[in-house]
């Protein structure tokens, strides 16, 4: 059983026992001493707790218990064309391929064929809580909050808002129209069959809103205390574009600010290009970040400087932002938030080798690291850390099951070489096993998935 307890504190019970209740909570989580005969001391563990009756599942030696991943930023209406269109940046990209796509969604037909696959897929990347970016039409957007309460997925859900630069038509009448129907989304809410499923404001980014609409949604979400979402600094030409439409504010992150849209319920994806300044009026803030190294490989945005986020003591999630990024996996977060580290670090040493002929110290992000940004990290980001992110008793049971006997990872157990009996993988060993999952393993070493107890997959 692996989990995080903060930033700096992994915790691996090697193995663990992990009882959970009725209700689907975590009741109790302890360590069993690998020498001891393991059933005498579960059995003492269990009457400890009294819980003598439960009933007892024991997994294989080459299985991991998890805690659910959390992915911070994604977009549903996008999960069609993932994996193309990387040749484009940005804006182009957006003008191009993803408007005309989310388009489509006017039709909720389109919404009740592709939702169902983007969050089965999401689910059945171990993703028990997402914050979804829907598209600008209320039905379509209703049906993707619907799918994630039928399909068990705990959720945030956002109408997206646009009064501006929505390409060829993508885009709401002004204002008030973004608003009413916002309002509109709000109330549907009502309806939903799951209290793990919320509204979250959802202005798409500085660019395709006005001022006054950035600022109507600003008070929306103060008067609901509702949380917020929108993209920050992803691209070079957006950040330029943001400073000419909004010559009154300082830099890009003073743009939400200055519209009521930045506290400690928002979400900003992506803020590769963040000067030192802008790093501290987000932290000050209570803001945080979504950091999706996928999409910003993708669409060459660049390399996000996590660790400068982190020292400053932002808050940090990882986001898949499908289909930026090719990939729904968090895992696959994961591994490319150390890749895009390790990259910021080549630069870092270009630099100081240019400057005074040493190299910087910079301290890539470490696999405790990732984990925590997608578990623990996530639902701090999210707000939800009172539920879900870790294994923390009173908190509900999201959790994957990890089986990495699988081929795809290398096996277990000793191999005959020669004459010679060489180990091939050591299954005892969790840390490694971690490893493994973070950089090789894939949705079918993922065999089962819970949220709040029950079972999704
Ligand atoms: N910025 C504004 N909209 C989008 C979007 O859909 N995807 C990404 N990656 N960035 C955006
Ligand atoms: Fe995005």
């Amino acid at each position: 059983i692996v989990h995080s307890r903060s930033l700096t504190e992994l915790e691996i019970l090697s193995p663990g026992v992990l009882g959970v209740t009725a209700g689907g909570k975590v009741a109790f989580l302890e360590s069993l001493s690998s020498d001891s005969d393991r059933d005498a001391s579960t059995t003492k563990i269990l009457q400890a707790h009294g819980s003598e009756k439960a009933h007892v599942r024991k997994l294989s030696p080459h299985t991991l218990l998890l805690p659910g991943l959390i992915d911070t930023h994604v977009h549903a209406p996008q999960y069609a064309f993932t994996g193309t269109g990387y040749t484009l940046p940005l804006l182009n990209w957006l003008e191009k391929y993803t408007f005309p796509q989310e388009k489509r969604f006017a039709s909720t037909t389109h919404a009740e064929t592709l939702y169902p696959k983007a969050v089965s897929r999401s689910l059945r990347c171990g993703t028990t809580t997402a914050a979804w970016y829907g598209t600008l039409h209320v039905p379509a957007t209703k049906i993707l909050a619907q799918t994630c309460a039928r399909l068990g997925q705990r959720a945030f859900v956002g109408k997206v808002c646009m009064d501006r630069n929505g390409g060829d038509g993508y885009v709401e009448e002004n204002a008030a129209d973004s608003l009413q129907t916002t309002q509109e989304f709000l109330d549907s809410f009502e309806k939903i069959e799951s209290d793990r499923v919320k509204p979250i404001i959802t202005p798409r980014f500085a660019i395709s809103c006005t001022p006054e609409l950035l600022r109507g949604l600003g008070d929306m979400a103060e008067k609901n205390s509702l949380p917020i979402q929108t993209h920050c600094s992803e691209n070079a030409a957006e950040c330029a574009f943001v400073q000419e439409l909004f010559p009154e504010s300082k830099n890009y992150v003073d743009v939400y600010a200055q519209h009521n849209l930045l506290n400690p319920r928002t979400i900003l994806a992506h803020c590769v290009h963040l000067s030192d300044a802008e790093r501290k009026a987000l932290r000050k803030s209570g803001a945080g970040v979504s950091h999706c190294p996928v999409s910003n490989f993708g669409l060459d945005s660049g390399a996000c400087d996590v660790r400068a986020l982190l020292d400053e003591q932002c808050k940090v999630g990882l986001g898949t932002d499908v289909a930026g990024g090719w990939s729904m996996s968090i895992v696959e977060a994961m591994r490319s938030a150390i890749i895009a580290s390790r990259v910021v670090g080549f630069g870092k040493r270009e630099v100081a080798k240019i400057q005074d002929g040493h190299t910087t110290a910079h301290k890539t992000l470490s696999l405790a690291e990732v984990f925590y940004l997608a578990t623990l990290g996530g639902a701090e980001l999210l707000n939800i850390q009172q539920s879900t992110g870790n294994f923390m008793r009173g908190k509900e049971f999201d959790a994957l099951v990890v089986d990495l006997d699988a081929s795809t990872i290398g096996q277990g157990g000793k191999e005959e070489l020669g004459t010679r009996t060489v180990e091939v993988f050591d299954h005892d060993d969790a840390a490694a096993m971690l490893e493994k999952f973070v950089f090789v393993s894939d949705d079918r070493n993922i065999r089962e998935v819970y949220v709040a107890g029950s079972k999704v997959i």
